[in-house]
This record gives structure tokens, C-alpha cells and sequence, in this order.
């Protein structure tokens, strides 16, 4: 992929990782940016960082919102299912299943409505989609089992999209994350096992340079729980 001609959305650009997205796409020259945001101020705050990033408001559990932003970003190349929640939320411990529902709401169907609102345009552009993961898609995390299970069902997504989207020429890419230092994270107190969100981003615009890669996992944590399961060869 030439970022020339790349003109990328990012879900959940407010902050954190998404934010971290925005700014390794300007760095790397593409011509325009969507920047997927949900709510008027922020889309304030993104339209000032560059004249390239082009706000959008989409909440993606809106499905009007999603529409729109398919109507408006009708020239979008690369799909980054980025905006995520985590509500340390326990199978057994949670008063009840509030949680549960928004994390699949936010963490599957978001990413799922955008697929199927994007696929015309991604099918135009023969272009991707970045469905950012993680390793709790993987294995089973007692304090996270919720999102674990929300994360695994967009897995799940990614896999099946990828094989759905195959013939129209659209590459599907999982990226399966670690721990990264955003506002996920303010109840981890052990910040040195947080990665900055730089990398991250990094090894998902290498990806995308070389092309054909359709697992990613982007840090130390990732690649290791990756070997083990026996997803990558030992280093
Ligand atoms: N941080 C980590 O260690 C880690 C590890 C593995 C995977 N991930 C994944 O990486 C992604 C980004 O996480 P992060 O760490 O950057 O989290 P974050 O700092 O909490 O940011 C979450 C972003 O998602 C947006 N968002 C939440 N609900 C949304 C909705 N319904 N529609 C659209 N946007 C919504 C938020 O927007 P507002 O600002 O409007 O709330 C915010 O921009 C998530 O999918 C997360 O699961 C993170």
C-alpha cells in the first residue's frame, strides 16, 4: 500500500490508540483522514490537528450515524475498527448484564455495522480493514471475562469477513494487542507492562506497506500468548 492514495478512517479517534492512529496516518503523508469521533466538541478538536483530518460523528453502535458516515466517507481505502469499551466486568460478578451487552455492543456489532456500511466502498477501492483486537480474543482473562468473550465474537468477525470479502479483492486484518498506556488502562497500576500506543500503530502501517498480512500481533505480549498457542512460530 502507497499512503499517497491511502485515505483511512479510524473509529474512536478521540483518544488513545485511536488518536495515535490519526497522527501515524499524517505522519506517513496520506492525502485525507477520517476521524471518527462521537460527539460535536471532539469533532472540533480533530478538525484542528491537520487540514487533511476530516470529523466524523459516528457512534458505531448508531446505526444512522454509521450510515451517514458511509454516505460522507464514500472514498474511504482503510477501515480501522478501533473504537472499543472495557468494563473489567467478571462472567459471575457483574450486578447484572448491562456491561456485557455494551461491550458486545461497542467491541462486535460496531465493527460488524461498519463492515457491512464500508464494503461497497472498500470493494471500489480494493482496500482493508483493520479490526484492532486483542490478545484477550485469545485466552481467557478472569478480571475481563466479558470483553474477553466480546473481543473473541469480533475474532470470530474478522475471520469470517475475511473469507466473505476475499473475491471482492478487500483484505481483513486482526490485531491482536497486548496492554497499551490509554484511559482502557487507568485502573493497571503496573504501568511498565503498557506499551505506548506508537507501537501499535507502527507495526499496523508496516503491515500495511508490505501487504498480506492478515494476523498481527503488534508487541512483546501479543507475540508471546501467540507462540505459546502455537498461532506463530517460537522466535
Ligand atoms: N489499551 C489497551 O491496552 C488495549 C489492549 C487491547 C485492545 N485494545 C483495543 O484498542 C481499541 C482502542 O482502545 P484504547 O485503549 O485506545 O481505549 P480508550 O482510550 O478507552 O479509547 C476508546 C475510544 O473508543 C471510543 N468509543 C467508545 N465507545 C464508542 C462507540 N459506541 N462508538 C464510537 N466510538 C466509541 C471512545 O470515544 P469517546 O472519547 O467519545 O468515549 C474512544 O475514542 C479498543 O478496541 C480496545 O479494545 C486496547
Amino acid at each position: 500500500m502507497k499512503f499517497d492514495q491511502c485515505r483511512p478512517l479510524i473509529t474512536g479517534s478521540s483518544r488513545g490508540i485511536g488518536r495515535a492512529f490519526v497522527d501515524a496516518f499524517l505522519e506517513a503523508g496520506v492525502p485525507k483522514i477520517y476521524a471518527g469521533v462521537r460527539n460535536e466538541d471532539a469533532a472540533a478538536a480533530a478538525a484542528a490537528i491537520d487540514p487533511r483530518v476530516h470529523p466524523l460523528v459516528v457512534d458505531t453502535t448508531r446505526p444512522e450515524q454509521v450510515e451517514q458516515a458511509a454516505r460522507e466517507a464514500s472514498d474511504v481505502t482503510v477501515l480501522v475498527n478501533n473504537a472499543g469499551v472495557l468494563h473489567y466486568a467478571s462472567f459471575l460478578n457483574a450486578p447484572d448484564l448491562g456491561q456485557a451487552r455494551h461491550e458486545m455492543e461497542v467491541n462486535y456489532f460496531g465493527p460488524l455495522a461498519m463492515a457491512r456500511a464500508f464494503a461497497p466502498a472498500l470493494t471500489r477501492s480494493k482496500g482493508t480493514i483493520v479490526n484492532i483486537l486483542s490478545i484477550a480474543a485469545l485466552a481467557y482473562m478472569p478480571l475481563v471475562g466479558t470483553y474477553n468473550a466480546s473481543k473473541a465474537a469480533a475474532r470470530s468477525m474478522t475471520q469470517g469477513l475475511r473469507v466473505d470479502l476475499a473475491e471482492a479483492g478487500v483484505a481483513v486484518m486482526a490485531v491482536y494487542a497486548g496492554g497499551y498506556d490509554t484511559e482502557m488502562h487507568l485502573e493497571t497500576t503496573d504501568k511498565a507492562l503498557l506499551n505506548p500506543p506508537s507501537v501499535l500503530t507502527e507495526a499496523v502501517l508496516e503491515a500495511l506497506i508490505s501487504g498480506g498480512v492478515d494476523e498481527l500481533f503488534p508487541d512483546a505480549a501479543a507475540r508471546g500468548l501467540a507462540q505459546r498457542l502455537g498461532l506463530i512460530a517460537a522466535a
